[in-house]
């Protein structure tokens, strides 16, 4: 197949190193350029001088050619960070925080997590299938191209089987790469309140087994934080988790700097996530380490709270990707798009930073690198087609509008 008359491919790479610093910034790009895909895999591209003078492999296979007039391509989104299956939004709290009820207030009428958990277990897993679905094809046509999704509303050993069991299946059911996380360790269930042990427990000695068993999951998480599980809970866990295989990615300085990032560093984490509350050490550390920190911009928006301190994480070297953190308490939206531009209007990160947070840093936040985040020989095509823009700044500063035309899936449009 082969794409002609691109206005602009963006993000075109021979290689796929994780950005840093100044790096960060350079989205390299190709005017008035052509894509050839072979098998739903990116196999060459140039600009159209080059196609119509120097490539004679195009000449000689049959090609079926579309003309994308102008269109900007971008790679697809990347998102590293997600809790996509739920089996009821929570309008409710939202309402109830408008009219001025507090967090603590809305916990003690059964909110939170724990709601969400309540409702997951009364859920079969075929509807929470259905619902994870069709969310997750409302995502692709937003031009999402590759997910990772946790568990977390179980709490329970069956639940948060159930949960992962569903998550296997959208694997098996979408084209898109989709990856598990196990995140047992969201909140303390009713039931082990006072038994912060038992609980620790039950995820180390009977959800961990089972898990590894039939292989859901790819990574392990931990919600830490003040009131959730301490930073010596999450050592304990992760290193259970190291046991089966299963590399951190973790929830660290949402509300507070409780240790965190220094623990997480230390664990091996791929990502540690939210970064809302960081000191300077704190920053200088993750700059030190391979652990890329995934901003939530849209979990601060929705909570109206402090956004991620990007500027000081990237110019003091640190690798960093973004992500949705979808969710129905903090987040009830998959949208990239929205976050591409709200890191760009709230945390003044350069539309060209948070492409390439967006895609081949997030990538790598999800070990999906090799595969997708950058227009790169051998890798799938999963694609955003642009409607007509005048730059790339136009995508982030049009916010709110849809911008995209079209999205292609290993080669075929969606
Ligand atoms: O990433 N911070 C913890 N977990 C989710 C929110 C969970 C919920 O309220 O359902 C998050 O923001
Ligand atoms: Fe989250």
């Amino acid at each position: 197949q082969l794409i002609t008359n691109i206005g602009c491919l963006a993000n075109v790479r021979s290689k796929t190193k994780l950005l840093r610093g100044a790096a960060l910034a350079e989205l390299p790009v190709i005017n008035n350029a052509f894509l050839l895909i072979e098998d739903g895999i990116i196999s060459e591209y140039g600009t159209m001088q080059q196609l119509e003078t120097t490539s004679d492999k195009l000449k000689t296979i049959n090609l079926q050619a579309y003309n994308a007039n102008g269109a900007t391509i971008l790679p697809c989104w990347c998102d590293s960070h997600t809790h996509l299956i739920f089996a009821a939004s929570r309008e409710e709290e939202f309402v109830d925080k408008i009219k001025g009820k507090t967090y603590a207030e809305i916990a003690a009428k059964g909110g939170g997590i724990l709601n969400s958990a309540r409702n997951l277990n009364a859920t079969p897993e075929n509807g929470l299938y259905e619902k994870a679905l069709l969310r997750l094809q409302e995502l692709i046509k937003l031009g999402t191209g590759a997910i990772e999704i946790k568990s977390g509303y179980g709490l329970t050993v069956e639940a948060e089987l159930k949960m992962l069991r569903v998550i296997k299946r959208l694997k098996e059911s979408v084209s898109i790469p989709v990856k598990a996380t196990f995140l047992g360790a969201h909140a303390y269930p009713e039931k082990y309140k006072e038994d912060h042990e038992g609980y620790i427990q039950l995820i180390i000695n009977e959800m961990l087994p089972n898990i590894a068993a039939e292989e859901l999951a790819d990574y392990i998480d931990v919600f830490c934080e003040q009131g959730f599980f301490s930073v010596d809970d999450m050592i304990r866990i992760c290193e259970a988790g190291a046991k089966y295989g299963l590399r951190p990615k973790l929830h660290v300085n949402q509300l507070n700097s409780i240790g965190g990032i220094e623990a997480g560093i230390k664990l091996g984490a791929i990502s540690l996530d939210h970064l809302e509350t960081m000191n300077d050490a704190e920053i200088n550390a993750l700059a030190d380490s391979n652990t890329i920190g995934t901003l939530l911009p849209t979990a601060a928006f929705f909570l109206r709270m402090q956004y991620q301190p990007a500027r000081q994480l990237i110019d003091n070297g640190c690798a960093i990707a973004l992500a949705t953190d979808f969710n129905p308490g903090s987040s009830p939206s998959g949208n990239m798009n929205f976050v591409v531009s709200l890191s760009c209007i709230q945390m003044k990160m350069l539309p060209e930073e948070a492409i390439n947070a967006a895609t081949i840093n997030a990538a790598h936040a999800m070990e999906v690198q090799q595969e997708t985040g950058s227009i790169t020989i051998g890798k799938k095509a999963n694609l955003i087609f642009t409607k007509p823009v005048s730059s790339i700044a136009y995508l982030p500063y049009s916010f709110g509008s849809d911008m995209i035309d079209k999205v292609m899936i290993n080669g075929t449009f969606v």
